[in-house]
């Protein structure tokens, strides 16, 4: 085994460099520095070093006579003290209607503050059929611990190391090569923090994830992006102060994302961040210092009444404003009226999504994009957040290509939003809802505000809400 706790740590010189040109020019007070990889690639460097020196200090520790020769050994006596859960997502699914234990391939997951302790006991136990290996992956040409992976003759055992980054968890990828789909380090992935809880399973100890249909909801969307540090850093050296995250705005912002995304994903509805707020965390690491508001998008097959109700009369973003019909133009509006999110509703159309950017008096306009699916996971506000898998992709069709790259406060390119038509002077009236704070639709403000755009002037709304 020593051999493999022999792993190189590689600190990048253009890291240094960086670090050093960010933090010796600090102005803590109005605005705060981008939000660099090198905070959690120092962190998870610095954790690492400090591991492999603690092993390697108690290498020479007499073996023990406990010998492990089974899988519910393993899990009873072993896992289960040191808090590893089970992860595994084909076991995870059959846990209600499984009569046989025997996986040929089992996942588990340890937080890695947990992992020093689990990883010097088993050192000086034995496995005398089992092969054990320490593996790392490669991330920003560093090499991190990803996983323990135990290869015995009953089953191979892989064992992720989940770091805490901010205020989710993170788990790296490497290269261990396994027959069947590897569903753990196939890719960098990310979770919110979540509780475990202790299941008795045949005759099975387990611990595992509290909430196994928010574990499996996550998983679906976990896969981990990294926004474009280089441009980041680079604007930063080049605009300076003027392109600087602003630290009351960024605040402003994060708590009504974080509320908005707590309600999605507790309905477990994919949602993306959308236009300048996707932009704003691939290419600033943050938040756009000039924007206004933020922008998330969900898909319409995903509507729910429930949601809606859910953000009438909520604390921190109430919905203030619904537009367009389910069929066409959908929008929810929450927050308040100095800093709002909006969730634009995306519809599919042959190979493309679009959805209503704007409307101007009762001008709809069209957003469209090239169809996509796949949702994956960022950091944003040190916070996990989630974007199109393909956002590199979207921001070159909403914004012209590589001309994003620029910071402006005056953006009017817009490539792909077309005018697409009129609402009617019958349509208007339904497709306009304003609402309090405590949750009631405002009929007044609404009539008023669709009578102005009408020619012919109503005298009641045709709706209620
Ligand atoms: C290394 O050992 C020290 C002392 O036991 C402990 O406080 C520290 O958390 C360990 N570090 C890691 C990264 O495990
Ligand atoms: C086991 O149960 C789950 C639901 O709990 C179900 O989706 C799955 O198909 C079942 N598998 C088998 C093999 O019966
Ligand atoms: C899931 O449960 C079914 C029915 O008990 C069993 O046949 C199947 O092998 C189980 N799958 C896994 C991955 O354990
Ligand atoms: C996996 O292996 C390939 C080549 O064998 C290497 O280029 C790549 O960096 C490795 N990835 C990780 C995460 O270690
Ligand atoms: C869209 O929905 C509205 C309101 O439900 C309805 O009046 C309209 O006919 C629908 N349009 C289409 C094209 O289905
Ligand atoms: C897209 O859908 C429209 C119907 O709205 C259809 O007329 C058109 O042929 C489709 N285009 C392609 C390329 O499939």
């Amino acid at each position: 085994m020593k051999k493999f706790q022999r792993i190189l740590i590689l600190i990048p010189f253009s890291f240094i460099i960086i670090y050093f040109i960010y933090y010796s020019t600090s102005e803590p007070t109005r605005t705060i520095k981008i939000n660099s990889k090198n905070e959690f690639l120092k962190k998870i460097i610095d954790l690492n070093q400090k591991l492999l020196n603690n092993l390697s200090n108690s290498n020479n520790l007499p073996k023990e006579n406990k010998i492990y020769t089974n899988l519910k050994d393993i899990i009873n006596l072993k896992f289960n003290q040191h808090n590893i859960f089970l992860i595994d997502l084909n076991l995870i699914k059959n846990l209600s209607n499984s009569t046989e234990f025997k996986p040929k391939w089992i996942s588990f997951g340890i937080n890695f503050e947990n992992f020093e302790s689990f990883y010097r006991t088993i050192s000086n136990e034995q496995f005398p059929q089992c092969d054990l290996t320490l593996s790392s992956g490669e991330y920003f040409a560093t090499n991190v611990l990803s996983a323990l992976y135990i290869k015995c003759p009953f089953s191979t055992i892989q064992i992720s190391i989940f770091y805490t980054r901010k205020n989710f968890l993170w788990i790296p990828q490497d290269n261990y090569s396994n027959k069947n789909e590897k569903f753990f380090n196939d890719k960098p992935r990310a979770f919110n923090k979540f509780d475990l809880k202790q299941i008795d399973y045949l005759d099975f100890k387990l611990k595992i994830p509290f909430d196994l249909d928010q574990f499996l909801y996550e998983y679906k969307n976990s896969v981990f992006l990294e926004c474009d540090y280089e441009t980041a850093e680079q604007n930063s050296i080049l605009y300076g102060s003027k392109n600087e995250q602003k630290k009351q705005k960024n605040e402003l912002a994060l708590k009504k994302l974080k509320n908005v995304k707590s309600i999605l994903e507790g309905f477990r509805k994919d949602y993306w961040l959308a236009e300048g707020s996707l932009l704003g965390w691939y290419r600033d690491c943050g938040i756009i210092p000039h924007t206004h508001d933020t922008d998330l998008g969900m898909f319409i097959e995903d509507f729910e009444p429930k949601v809606k109700e859910k953000f009438r009369g909520d604390k921190i973003t109430p919905l203030i404003a619904q537009f367009g019909n389910l069929n066409d133009s959908y929008e929810l509006r929450v927050g308040s009226n100095d800093f709002w999110v909006d969730i634009f509703y995306f519809h599919e159309h042959n190979s493309t999504h679009f959805y209503c950017g704007y409307q101007l008096g009762r001008t709809k306009h069209r957003t469209i994009l090239t169809k996509f699916d796949k949702i994956c996971s960022v950091e944003l506000l040190n916070e996990k957040f989630q974007v199109p898998c393909e956002a590199v992709r979207y921001i070159h069709e909403e914004y012209d290509k590589d001309d994003w790259k620029v910071p402006r406060s005056n953006y009017k390119g817009w490539p792909n939003v077309f005018k697409w038509g009129q609402w009617s002077e019958q349509e208007y009236p339904y497709v306009i809802k304003f609402y309090g704070n405590d949750g009631k639709f405002l009929k007044a403000q609404t009539l008023n505000y669709v009578n102005n755009l009408l020619s012919k002037k109503l005298k009641s709304l045709p709706v209620d809400d």
